[in-house]
């Protein structure tokens, strides 16, 4: 594992940037798993900026987001396709069929977890960030893990943190498609970032606690390529 810590924002997303660009240099077909949230927004800004400068290339990357929120259609302005859409894929040239999202309105969403493992092929990169309860995806604290992408009902805490978003909580969808555990920690590499004080403790926890399903994030450090991003704030319980 390798923690860095930064004192700026812009730092921290060139850092998060140059690992992804360093990646396509060498592999420009590779796969990425991305995440939605606040933590990896200032990375995607960067990576829009490096390929208007024509320093690096999408054209032939695929990718494959963590999540979706079930019952809200791609256009919703609150979908995670839509925040994909909105702040990295219009501004770069991944073509529209190598992006992947689960489909969060499918007529059968056990179909659609098996159709999303299948198309799941190993990422070569993943950008994660973390949930203040620990989850990583939507892969929500509790007595077990799902390694598979899977449903899952999102805890009232997830809800809350997320309906900044939304106009009130109730409008918060209750359930989520995410990968599960085993699909991440399949990667080849990951990019870790956390961002603030209130996520310090559960970076701390993640890292450096025991290794159980009540922080879903501390399953990092069964990776053997791990790369850890934090600001000052979320690194304080580490320094
Ligand atoms: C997003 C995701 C979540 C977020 C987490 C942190 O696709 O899977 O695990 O990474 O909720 O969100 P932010 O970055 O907004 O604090």
């Amino acid at each position: 594992m390798h923690i860095f810590s930064f004192s700026s924002e812009e730092e921290l997303n060139k850092a998060g940037a140059k690992v992804v660009i360093d990646l396509l240099m060498k592999k420009p077909s590779a796969i990425l798993g991305l995440a939605t949230g606040q933590s990896p927004v200032g990375i995607y800004k960067q990576l829009v900026k490096a390929y208007k400068k024509g320093i690096i290339s999408f054209q032939l990357i695929k990718t494959f987001n963590l999540d979706e929120y079930i019952g809200l259609n791609k256009e919703h302005p609150q979908s995670f396709y839509m925040f994909m859409k909105q702040r990295f894929f219009d501004h770069v040239n991944i073509p529209s069929e190598r992006s992947y999202i689960p489909d969060g309105i499918a007529p059968d969403f056990n179909e659609e977890c098996i159709r999303y493992d299948r198309l799941l092929n190993k990422i070569d990169l993943q950008i994660l960030g973390i949930g203040h309860n620990g989850h990583i995806g939507f892969n929500e604290p509790g007595n077990y893990l799902s390694s598979r992408t899977h449903v899952v009902e999102l805890t009232e805490e997830t809800r809350i943190a997320n309906s900044k978003y939304f106009s009130s909580l109730n409008k918060v969808p209750t359930h989520a498609i995410t990968m599960g555990i085993g699909n991440i920690l399949k990667a080849q590499k990951i990019v870790f970032v956390a961002r603030g004080k209130e996520k310090a403790e559960i970076v701390f926890q993640s890292l450096f606690g025991p290794i159980t399903t009540e922080c879903p994030g501390s399953f990092l450090q069964l990776h053997p390529n791990l790369v850890v991003l934090l600001d000052k704030e979320a690194a304080s319980y580490i320094d």
